[in-house]
């Protein structure tokens, strides 16, 4: 039997849960990187645009669309798609969300083991030590895929207890103590020595450097950070309430995770900057380059460089974990509502499907180096396929649904909450689902395998 499916509690619950789906690793090891190569304030403010403008929409459509159909992904479109294929853009939602899983509990894992690491005082030593350790852990055949299940787990606990008494409950303590981590992170890199250059590398505008590319990179970094067309937002929404305003949640979500990134930025450039090293993105800076920032920024202090990294890990670690628990449930409300059992059993087929794949992901960066394709490791692949391929191809198909085929009225009605709410911004909303957003996202799309 499907039990009740329940909803969110408060506000501040639902924004916080949806938030922490949205603040993720991506705000941390891609926003500040490309904000600081791209043009510094002059690219925050092309990027804010693209968050008001696109973003926020594609996020309100998904919001329309799992509101009203209170069920999972799939279902939800099925709903309003009258029987026609337009159900199979929910299915891939699902689909996506699914096979991001396992490869991004993956490195949720990573950020476990530097937990670890950092605390036992493990990552001390030069930068050739610290490069080789990584390299060792991630291409171990045992620990980075322990490190996985433990992750899946722990997503598997929080999610089994509903959503108020699990996901809204845990969102409403990890939420704030990421905020405070950031803080005192922030605080600790400002103070040190030179960090003002961090500091100007981040935010001297440099309009000479905005070009197509620029802009494009914006776009997509703003999608894949408001987790577009993965399913979870969509799946959140299932358990709003009609009461919710779902424009103000949406820009309230679009906030803090800015906000989040940008002082992502102010805790990683500054320290950088002040022992002369030159960030990078993805992986390697979060697990090479920044353990040797931290050793040599708080050589004098070690006691200092300790917490500092220990926070840190903790950090990325609760903005991994939230993620994943969205992702996690994207899954899990499709197979409890889809075979009719309950969200325990429902959680516990993700949990052990999604093992599987992340250790698979895991093993072909290492052992299993036979597992790939292409020249690509299956956990390449993975990030690929989704983030490349199934992500533009959701957003866009979501945005034609949306704004060409679901009957307006329901649209209007959903954003206005049924007439009680000022339908000022509807306008404007539609002709950007309509128009702008397909026309983004396929340029997005094209760009990206060099066609423009
Ligand atoms: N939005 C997340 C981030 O910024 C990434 C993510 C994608 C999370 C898909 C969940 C689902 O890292």
């Amino acid at each position: 039997m499907t039990e009740e499916r329940g909803n969110f509690g408060s506000k501040l619950g639902l924004i916080l849960a949806t938030a922490g789906g949205a603040v993720g690793l991506g705000n941390v090891w891609r926003f500040p990187y490309m904000t600081g190569e791209n043009g510094g304030a002059a690219f925050i403010v092309i990027y804010i645009g693209c968050v008001l403008l696109l973003g926020i929409p594609c996020m309100l459509s998904e919001f329309i669309i799992g509101r009203h159909g209170a069920s999972n992904t799939f279902r939800a479109y099925s709903k309003l798609s009258g029987g026609t294929p337009w159900k199979f853009v929910g299915l891939l939602g699902v689909l996506t969300g699914f096979l991001i899983t396992g490869y991004y509990a993956v490195v949720s894992g990573w950020c476990l083991q530097y937990i670890y690491a950092s605390i036992v005082g493990e990552l001390h030593g030069d930068p050739t030590y610290v490069k080789t350790y990584f390299t060792d852990f991630s291409e171990d055949a045992v620990r980075p895929v322990l490190w996985t299940v433990i992750i899946l787990f722990v997503a598997h606990f929080v999610i089994i207890h509903g959503i108020r008494g699990g996901i809204e409950k845990a969102s409403k303590w990890m939420m704030p103590t990421l905020f405070v981590l950031l803080l005192i992170i922030v605080v600790a890199s400002c103070l040190l020595p030179g960090a003002a250059k961090g500091v100007e590398f981040l935010f001297k505008p440099d309009f000479g450097k905005l070009n197509g590319n620029v802009f494009l990179g914006a776009l997509g970094q703003s999608f894949y950070s408001l987790s577009i067309a993965m399913g979870c937002i969509c799946t959140y929404a299932s358990y709003y309430t009609r009461q919710t305003n779902l424009l103000t949640s949406a820009v309230q979500v679009a906030v803090v995770d800015t906000l989040v990134a940008i002082l992502a930025g102010l805790m990683i450039f500054p320290a950088a900057f002040s022992v002369g090293i030159n960030p990078d993105s993805g992986p390697s800076l979060i697990f090479i380059t920044l353990p040797n920032v931290f050793n040599q920024a708080f050589s004098a202090l070690p006691a200092v460089g300790w917490v500092v990294s220990l926070l840190f890990y903790v950090l990325l670690s609760l903005a991994a974990l939230t993620s994943l628990m969205s992702l996690h449930e994207v899954s899990t409300a499709f197979f409890y509502e889809e075979l009719h059992i309950s969200r325990k059993r429902g959680a516990v087929i993700v949990t052990v499907l999604t093992s599987v794949i992340g250790a698979f992901c895991s093993l072909s960066l290492g052992s299993m180096s036979w597992l790939q394709a292409g020249g690509k490791s299956l956990f390449d692949i993975f990030d690929f396929v989704t983030g490349q391929i199934f992500l533009p191809v959701g957003g866009f198909l979501t945005c034609i649904f949306l704004g060409w085929y679901v009957p307006r009225q329901l649209v209007r009605d959903e954003f206005t909450n049924w007439g009680t709410l000022s339908g000022r911004f509807f306008g404007l909303f539609l002709f950007m689902v309509r128009y702008v957003c397909p026309l983004a996202i396929l340029a997005i799309f094209l760009h990206q395998f060099g066609v423009i």
